[in-house]
């Protein structure tokens, strides 16, 4: 695993918008798994900005919706499907056609988990995996204690990611639906590269549990410990529970400039 410690939220997108850029130049067509919430906003923002100035072209990337709330009616501007149309899709000028998502409005819910696994396989795979950390320690939406074999399926949200997630819904946490569903963290783990971003204080302590505590369901992003190819950019307020931040920031000043991200 790699850490990589900048200053704030705006160098994080900025590093990790090149990184995909770096990967569309390589691979055009590539599959980009993307999360939604507040943190990778500045990442959308920034790879949009390089879209925009013709320093990548984007007109052949994928996207692939990382988790979905069950049972919002079709359209809702807060379903994750919308939230992706809106902040990722449009912005780069990409259609409808370039976008796979999990059926949140699917009667049959475990069919519709089920499909979505086969159709993320059939696609050729996630290349690069973008994912925020709940301050549970939750990636996509596995909760706590989630298999780390976990395949996409339904889930329960607890409390706190309600009471997190209320300020999209008015603030109001009847609102928020018990029910999501979410890429497993076996699913999450085929991607070929993860990259998960944590910005401000109040990450700082989930961000240390995932990287240097121990592999465990507790902490569902400690689970990146076992991709071989995983990097996590955090921002100095996420990154003061950190002991090895300095090990982190002087590796990453040696890193040979031709690994990239
Ligand atoms: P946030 O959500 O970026 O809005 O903090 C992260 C997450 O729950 O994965």
């Amino acid at each position: 695993m790699e850490v990589v410690i900048v200053q704030d939220a705006a160098a994080g997108g900025e590093l990790i918008a090149e990184g995909i850029a770096a990967l569309l130049r390589r691979k055009p067509d590539a599959l980009l798994g993307v999360a939604t919430g507040s943190t990778p906003l500045p990442i959308y923002d920034a790879l949009t900005a390089k879209v925009r100035s013709g320093a990548v072209d984007a007109a052949r990337a994928r996207i692939a919706q990382l988790d979905e709330y069950v049972g919002l009616p079709v359209g809702h501007p807060e379903s994750y499907r919308s939230t992706v149309l809106r902040q990722v899709v449009e912005p780069l000028g990409l259609d409808a056609g370039a976008f796979m998502g999990p059926d949140g409005s699917a009667e049959d819910v475990q069919a519709a988990c089920e499909a979505y696994d086969r159709a993320l396989v059939e696609a050729g795979g996630v290349d690069l995996q973008i994912l925020g950390i709940g301050t549970d320690g939750h990636i996509g939406f596995n909760e706590p204690c989630s298999s780390l074999a976990s395949r996409t399926r339904i889930k329960t949200l607890t409390e706190q990611t309600r009471v997190d997630n209320a300020r999209f819904f008015e603030d109001d946490i009847d609102q928020v639906p018990h029910h999501v569903i979410t890429q497993g963290i076996g699913t999450i783990l085929e991607a070929r590269h993860l990259v998960l971003l944590a910005t401000g204080e109040g990450k700082a302590e989930a961000v240390a549990q995932a990287v240097e505590g121990p592999v465990a369901a507790l902490v569902p992003a400690s689970a990146l410990q076992l991709h071989p190819h995983a990097t996590v950019v955090v921002d100095e307020a996420a990154a003061t529970k950190l002991k090895l931040a300095d090990y982190f920031r002087h590796t990453y000043a040696h890193k040979p400039a031709w690994q990239g991200l």
